[in-house]
């Protein structure tokens, strides 16, 4: 399985036949690796409604067809955009074609581009035979561990840039909560607020905890 990562808090997921896309916040995002239009998703999935997350959702979904998960106010948003959208709340688990996404809390605020206030959510995804978590924008908070007790994390993918979420350096905190096999940071240097030193991340994480942090740069692919 193949984790692609397409600048700032946008990822591809893809086993060769299927394409689970998440946050394509691409048009209008200066370290984004592909042109929106060169996307052709089985599904898209949503931390939150906030710009840099929502992004080219709701054109991607039109042309290609693909549905979106989102919490349900965002799904709501969605649908009276004309895309198909499975509407779960935190706790809930929406089976797919290709495995399973489940909301998990998120520390932080959310309001979309246009006015819909809704909660911002992890992702927990089943795909391929590999869990990966998607932290979504959040602060640095205990209950992560929860998560990680009910399914072991393969990859966590991880805000660091603080400013709008945790630092680097609660990211190692939580990184020890989660304790997955391997660490993407994201959500950096896209924007000045959000710059960061990414191999000292590496650094930390790989000194004080078990986990393998793997930096990419956008466009680059890691293998799970
Ligand atoms: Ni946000
Ligand atoms: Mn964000």
């Amino acid at each position: 399985m193949d984790i692609r990562f397409l600048g700032h808090a946008a990822f591809e997921l893809s086993d060769g036949s299927t394409s689970v896309l998440v946050d394509p916040f691409l048009s209008g995002n200066p370290k984004a690796a592909v042109a929106a239009d060169e996307l052709n998703p089985s599904t898209i999935l949503l931390t939150h409604g906030h710009a840099d997350h929502i992004g080219d959702t709701v054109d991607i979904a039109k042309r290609s067809g693909a549905p979106a998960v989102a919490i349900v106010e965002l799904a709501n948003e969605l649908s009276e955009d004309g895309v198909e959208a499975s509407d779960p709340n935190l706790g809930g688990t929406v089976e797919l074609d290709w495995g399973w996404v489940r909301l998990v809390p998120a520390w932080h605020t959310s309001t979309t581009p246009k006015g819909t206030v809704n909660t911002p959510a992890g992702l927990v995804i089943n795909f391929a035979g590999k869990t990966i978590y998607h932290l979504g924008d959040t602060a640095l908070f205990s209950d992560l561990q929860l998560v990680a007790q009910r399914d072991q994390i393969d990859v966590a993918l991880v805000c660091i840039g603080g400013h709008y979420t945790m630092d680097r350096h609660d990211a190692v905190t939580a990184v020890e909560l989660i304790a997955p096999t391997t660490v993407i940071p994201c959500h950096y240097n896209t924007f000045p607020p959000i710059e960061t030193d990414a191999e000292a991340f590496k650094a930390d994480i790989e000194s004080s905890t078990g986990a393998t942090a793997v930096v990419l740069e956008p466009g680059e692919t890691h293998s799970a």
